[in-house]
C-alpha cells in the first residue's frame, strides 16, 4: 500500500492540499491502488500547536512515507520568531533530511490561460520549461553562516559552496529529463564572478559529455533573467543553483500567468516531496478562494516520478486542462467571459473530468 505523508501546513494550504486529496482518492479508486494517507502539522501550525515548526514526528512520518504531499508554509504572524524555529526551517529541513537535490519546477503555459500573462501572446505561446534547482546545497546551507558582532560592527555572513558531486547529481538529473523532452540544457551561474559557479560551470560540461545526444549551452544568470522574458520558447531544460533557482523559477512561473498553476517535486533520496510553487497566501487563507490546480498538478507529478503511475499522471493533467477550456477559473486567473468558481469547485470539477477520462 503506497503510504502518502500529508502536511496541508499553513495559509492556503490546507484548502488546496482537501481538494487534492479529493483528486488523488478519485484517481486510487479508477486505477485500484490503494493509497494510504497520513496527516501531519507542519510550519506555522506546528509552531503555535507544539512550539516547532517541525516535530520529530512529521519528520519521521515523512521518512517513512513513499512521498510526501506539501501545502505551503509560513505567514505574517510566524515573521518576527527567531531564524532557527520559523515556518520555512520545516521545508528546508525537509529537503536537506531526505536528501532532495533536485528541485523539478515546469513552466509551461496552459493555452486557454495564454492572456493571463503579463507578457504578450506570441513571447509566451508554445513555452514549455523545466527549471532543474539544485536544492540542498549552495548559499541556502553553506557555513559560516549568521550575523556577528565584528570591531563593533553587525556582519551578516552566508557562504556559497558548492562540491563536485553535488553539481554531478544534479547536472545528470537535468540531462535524463531533456532526453526525455527536446534535449537541450542551459546551465546557469555566475561564473564570471563567483568560483563556485566557475566550478560549476566545469563540471556540467564535463557530464554534459556523457549525453552526446543533449545539447548543452551556458548562461550568465542576469542575462538568462532577461532572455526569459525576452524570448523563453529557446528554453528546454534551465538547470542552476538552489537561489539562482529559486529566483529564476518565480521569475519563468509568473510568465505563464499564474503562480497558482505550477507545480513542483523535489527528489533525489527514496521518498519524493511534491508541492506547488505559491506559498501560504495568507490574505485570502479559509476564503475558499484559493487556486488548488498547482497542487492537483503536484499530486499528478507525484504520481508520475514516485509511483510510475504514468497514465493515472497524464489523465489528471488532461482533467485540468479539459477544467480550463471549459471556461472554470478561480479567482486569481480569472478574465472576462470565464466562470469564477472557488477552490472546492475547482477540485470537485477536475475530479469529473478524471471520472469521464478513467472511468
Ligand atoms: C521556495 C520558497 C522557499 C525557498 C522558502 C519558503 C524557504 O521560496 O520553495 O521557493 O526559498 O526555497
Ligand atoms: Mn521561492
Amino acid at each position: 500500500m503506497p503510504k502518502i505523508a500529508v502536511f496541508p501546513g499553513d495559509g492556503i494550504g490546507p484548502e488546496v492540499i482537501r481538494e487534492t486529496l479529493k483528486v488523488l482518492k478519485r484517481v486510487g479508486e479508477l486505477v485500484s491502488v490503494d493509497f494510504e494517507f497520513e496527516e501531519e502539522l507542519l510550519g506555522g501550525a506546528s509552531i503555535d500547536a507544539h512550539g516547532v515548526p517541525m516535530t520529530e514526528r512529521a519528520m519521521s512520518l515523512a521518512e517513512e512515507a513513499d512521498a510526501v504531499l506539501l501545502g505551503a508554509v509560513g505567514g505574517p504572524k510566524w515573521d518576527d520568531l527567531p531564524f532557527e524555529v520559523r515556518p520555512e526551517r520545516a521545508l528546508l529541513g525537509l529537503r536537506k533530511n531526505l536528501n532532495l537535490f533536485a528541485n523539478l519546477r515546469p513552466a509551461k503555459i496552459f493555452a486557454p490561460l495564454v492572456d493571463a500573462s503579463t507578457l504578450k501572446r506570441e513571447v509566451i505561446e508554445g513555452v514549455d520549461i523545466m527549471v532543474v534547482r539544485e536544492l540542498t546545497g549552495g548559499i541556502y546551507f553553506g557555513e559560516p553562516r549568521g550575523v556577528r558582532v565584528e570591531d563593533g560592527e553587525e556582519v551578516g555572513v552566508n557562504t556559497l559552496v558548492y562540491k563536485r558531486h553535488e553539481i554531478e547529481r544534479v547536472a545528470r538529473v537535468a540531462f535524463d529529463i531533456a532526453r526525455k523532452r527536446r534535449k537541450k540544457v542551459t546551465s546557469v551561474d555566475k561564473s564570471n564572478v563567483l568560483e563556485s559557479t566557475e566550478l560549476w560551470r566545469k563540471v556540467v560540461t564535463e557530464v554534459g559529455k556523457e549525453y552526446g545526444d543533449v545539447e548543452l549551452n551556458h548562461l550568465l544568470v542576469d542575462n538568462c533573467a532577461m532572455q526569459l522574458v525576452r524570448y523563453p520558447r529557446q528554453f528546454d531544460v534551465i538547470v542552476t543553483t538552489n537561489l539562482f533557482g529559486d529566483i529564476l523559477s518565480d521569475e519563468a512561473a509568473m510568465i505563464t500567468g499564474s503562480i497558482g498553476m505550477l507545480p513542483s517535486a523535489s527528489l533525489g533520496g527514496e521518498t519524493g516531496l511534491y508541492e506547488p510553487v505559491h506559498g501560504s497566501a495568507p490574505d485570502i487563507a479559509g476564503k475558499n478562494m484559493a487556486n488548488p490546480l498547482a497542487t492537483i498538478l503536484s499530486a499528478a507529478m507525484m504520481l508520475r516520478y514516485s509511483f510510475s503511475l504514468d497514465a493515472a499522471a497524464d489523465a489528471v493533467e488532461e482533467s485540468v486542462e479539459r477544467v480550463l477550456e471549459k471556461g472554470y477559473r478561480t479567482a486569481d486567473i480569472a478574465s472576462e467571459g470565464t466562470r469564477k468558481v472557488s477552490c472546492s469547485e475547482m477540485g470537485d470539477l477536475v475530479v469529473n473530468e478524471l471520472n469521464e477520462i478513467l472511468e
